[in-house]
């Protein structure tokens, strides 16, 4: 992708050419906009981590021409041969006059294995949406009906109640006479929003989506048999405003236009999914109903909702009950009255995806101790049984995600995912079998249990020097050890480092998870050896190693065999709502009934967080495998 940015006089006309597809666009702005801004208001797919904050090195581009001098952050993370090059951080980087830029496309670079399956429990067919067939008596002079008062007796008890909306009205006197007055009546809550002819049998289909912060997965649904019939899913295109949600609750904040570019992309992402699940089986005015299941500051921007209160204190989001709207409302594309609801939430930033994981996974229903972790940039924790539930949200920050972390990247080709110790040194495995471009979340973790098992990183969380490193310490891993622009590091491949600034990040990640953990198993009065089940939900969690996980300390110690993953169950959670009304409701109890514990407002919530930073000084589960 190639990006001409030349002097327009009144600002600067800038031009985005895509390498790959020969297509242009172009836009104006003023000097002064960095690149980063000007990519992303121009729709340019750009990685930026870190929100533009200059420390992920995800939004490097190639620049020549009139821009502003390197930053500190530019220097930090960019070697002067690179700069020389004309490596620049868009973030970082202003328009200053006419230049030209180089960018990779990120779509290509690093569209990740999206999860889309998640367990859950089986549920009868009883969706929110119905279709009912009526044939009206013909009008008579006699009587002195209105085609509304007919179609809503001829209903009988169902139409009790319903309402119509005025476009379903204004069809409904020549739609009732083309058909005989043998019709079909679509029902979407207590609305009737289509009334087509007996005989015009169209496909009467609803979608679930979970909105994630990095990822949104869409299912599409046979309303009348239950049946899947197609995911598809997509990066969240909001990442270009950062990866964790407070970088987008910040962008939104600044100005209703800013709001305003947060939902539109993620709502443009949704409408794509849909279109691709439509693709040549249906069309999307067949889709009658969206159920959306999004953390609190996902739902607040997919409804366009300023979650600026969230990141202040005392923190307090606009709204936690159910949120029913009309799907054109916010821009969705689906039938032009059909409706989109999402799940509601718990508390702060506990929101509708925690309560379709509880949903999905029965921790509601069932008598088991069960502990389910949502490892992301906001670890999602719940413990309890049937009997009492609590929740909480830990503020791992997006270690996991590649941000901060020197080498770090998401899941996609070039990462290195898995590390293992074979034969007194490491192997490292690298999606797409491909040369190593960086280390993701998953690999990260491996890196760090392996240090500890070799003894080349204390439970402090100290890299050794190779002089300090224990007789046993096998030569082939001591000369990996190095010094990296004065820092010590550990070189996992070619390029490819993770320093002990890295491992500090990690400890910080999995200190707040494990400090959550621990503060809902001290308030519920049960130990690590008490728990049935520890089950981990979502993209991060499926591709962990349990083993691993067990020994940094970001899960409790307990067997390996108890802890399960469960998949993209936010998404399994909505499913269960579009298909069944009593599961919608089950989630709506869900919501109101588990117990909210705010973490920061625990009293010894530092020294716990500090004690957990530390290393288990044992290995806590046997090594193991890859689980997939
Ligand atoms: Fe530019 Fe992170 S360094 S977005």
């Amino acid at each position: 992708m190639s990006i001409g940015v030349t002097d327009a006089g009144t600002g600067f006309s800038v031009e985005v050419t895509y390498a790959e597809g020969n297509s242009t666009l172009s836009g104006r702005f003023a000097p002064g906009t960095s690149l980063l801004r000007a990519l992303v208001e121009m729709g340019v797919e750009i990685d930026a981590v870190c929100g533009g904050a200059g420390t992920c090195g995800q939004c490097r581009v190639r620049v020549s021409g009139a821009v502003s001098q390197p930053t500190q952050e530019e220097q930090a993370l960019l070697d002067p041969d690179e700069l020389r090059a004309g490596q620049r951080l868009a973030c970082q980087t202003l328009v200053q006059g006419p230049c030209h830029v180089t960018a990779a496309d990120a779509r290509a670079l690093t569209a990740p294995a999206i999860l889309t399956e998640g367990q859950r429990q089986q549920v009868p067919l009883q969706p929110n949406v119905r279709e009912l067939a009526v044939a009206l008596p013909q009008p008579e002079l006699e009587r002195n009906p209105s085609d509304l008062e007919d179609l809503l007796r001829a209903l009988g008890p169902t139409g009790e109640g319903l309402t119509i909306p005025l476009p379903t009205l204004q069809r409904l006197p020549a739609t009732l006479r083309e058909a005989g007055f043998s019709v079909r009546v679509r029902v979407v809550d207590r609305h009737i929003v289509a009334v087509a002819p007996a005989e015009e049998v169209r496909p009467l289909l609803g979608v679930a989506v979970d909105i994630g912060t990095t990822t949104v997965v869409g299912k599409l649904f046979d309303l009348r048999t239950g049946h899947a019939l197609a995911v598809a899913a997509r990066l969240n295109a909001q990442r270009a405003f950062g990866e964790d949600v407070i970088s987008r609750i910040q962008h939104a904040s600044r100005s209703p236009h800013d709001l305003h570019a947060l939902q539109e992309r993620v709502v443009g992402v949704v409408n794509e999914i849909v279109e691709e699940l439509c693709a040549g089986r249906a069309q999307r005015s067949d889709i009658l109903e969206m159920v959306c299941a999004g953390n609190t500051v996902m739902t607040h921007l997919a409804a366009g909702i300023s979650p600026q209160w969230l990141a202040q204190y005392p923190y307090v989001p606009a709204f936690r009950a159910p949120l029913r709207c009309q799907a054109r409302e916010i821009g969705i594309a689906i039938h032009e009255l059909g409706q989109v609801y999402f799940l509601p939430g718990i508390g702060r930033f506990v929101g509708g995806d925690t309560v379709a994981v509880i949903l999905a996974a029965g921790l509601d229903t069932s008598d088991k101790l069960r502990l389910a972790v949502d490892v992301g940039t906001n670890g999602e924790i719940v413990l309890g049984s049937r009997h009492r539930l609590l929740a909480c949200s830990t503020a791992a920050g997006p270690a996991f995600e590649g941000a901060h972390i020197t080498h770090g990247m998401r899941a996609a080709e070039g990462a290195i995912d898995r590390v293992d110790l074979v034969d007194g040194d490491i192997r490292c495995h690298v999606l797409g079998e491909t040369a190593a471009r960086g280390v993701c979340g998953s690999g990260l973790i491996d890196a760090v249990a392996v240090l500890l098992r070799a003894g080349l990183v204390d439970v402090s969380g100290r890299l050794l020097e190779p002089a300090q490193c224990p007789p046993n310490v096998p030569e082939a891993l001591r000369s990996r050890l190095r010094t990296v622009r004065g820092e010590r590091a550990f070189l996992l491949a070619d390029q490819v480092v993770i320093t002990q600034r890295d491992i500090r990040e990690v400890q910080l990640a999995k200190g707040a998870i494990a400090a959550g953990a621990r503060i809902l198993m001290g308030l519920l009065g049960v130990t690590p050896a008490e728990l049935d089940q520890i089950l981990l939900a979502g993209a991060f969690g499926n591709f962990l190693r349990r083993d691993n996980a067990i020994r940094i300390g970001l899960l409790p110690a307990v067997q390996k065999e108890r802890v399960s993953f469960i998949g993209n169950a936010a998404c399994a959670g909505a499913e269960m709502a579009l298909l069944s009304n009593p599961h919608r409701e089950r989630a709506e109890s869900i919501a109101r009934e588990v117990e909210y514990v705010e973490i920061s407002a625990i009293p010894d919530f530092q020294d716990l967080f500090a004690e957990e930073m530390m290393f288990p000084a044992e290995e806590g589960g046997e090594a193991e495998g890859p689980v997939r």
